[in-house]
């Protein structure tokens, strides 16, 4: 809800804004900032997807941003044979398709659309994957995310969804959030000029918590899921199937 002056960081007209500024750079600030982890995180939520039970696999990619996930789906998951991909920012979905255009993926479709107001057909997906796309969404966002979900999936079909998160209990967890919240900021201003759109996503971060509260969700939607947490929960992620 936002009150005067001040934004509500989750509405998708701001979150759209965001990444349609960060675009540009989105790339490689994501690799920089993470210190390369996000290469490993990314392939991490591939390798954790249950096995797609199907042939000629069709599934989504959600938040898909330029499409950083797919060439590792598409490496090691033979038997898909398309990807729909959607994500909200103008920015990201322009810089997808110039990937699709280098990289000639043929089995890619792209839809600009807010996943939570899309129009994707029920139980027509064998698989959902989604790589860094939840932590912009609040709790409410995030039940009917979930609802989405477990909507969209077929019977037996299979997700797994992976996501930066805020590791609490670990021992460096002072000197992680200093990075995020005061030396990320600092860099971003000298380096864009400016800008304080990849800064957001150390606030994002924080209120996101880790992946246990949208496990809960997914398991109030009868999903079978399963929580992850990677490199001391710097990520975590929850995979599963439909029953
Ligand atoms: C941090 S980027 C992740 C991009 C990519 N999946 C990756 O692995 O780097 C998050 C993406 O989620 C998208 N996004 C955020 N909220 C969305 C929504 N409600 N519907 C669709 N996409 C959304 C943003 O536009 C952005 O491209």
């Amino acid at each position: 809800m936002e009150t005067e002056g001040t934004p509500d960081i989750y509405d998708p007209l701001f979150v759209k804004g965001v990444f349609d500024r960060a675009s540009v750079a989105y790339r490689y600030w994501s690799q920089i900032a993470s210190f390369g982890f996000i290469f490993l995180w990314r392939r991490q939520c591939v390798d954790h997807m249950p096995t797609i039970p199907f042939d000629g696999a069709i599934g989504l990619d959600l938040m898909a941003g330029t499409g950083e996930a797919w060439p590792y789906l598409l490496k090691r998951r033979a038997n898909i044979a398309s990807i729909t991909a959607v994500d909200i920012s103008t920015g990201m979905i322009r810089r997808a398709v110039d990937r699709l255009h280098r990289s000639r993926f043929d089995r890619i479709k792209l839809i600009e659309a807010d996943v939570l107001k899309s129009t994707l057909a029920a139980a027509s997906a064998d698989f959902v994957i989604s790589t860094f796309g939840l932590k912009t969404f609040n709790q409410s966002q995030q039940r009917r995310l979930a609802k989405e979900l477990a909507r969209v999936l077929k019977h037996g079909g299979v997700f797994s969804l992976i996501e930066a998160s805020d590791p609490k209990g670990w021992a460096l967890h002072a000197l992680y959030r200093f990075y995020l919240d005061r030396v990320l900021p600092l860099v971003e201003r000298s380096v864009l000029k400016g800008a304080q759109d990849f800064s957001m996503i150390g606030i994002y971060t924080r209120n996101f918590g880790d992946c246990r509260f949208f496990a809960r969700c997914l398991a109030n939607e009868g999903l079978e899921v399963e929580f992850k947490a990677f490199f001391f929960g710097c990520a975590t992620a929850v995979v599963g199937r439909k029953p």
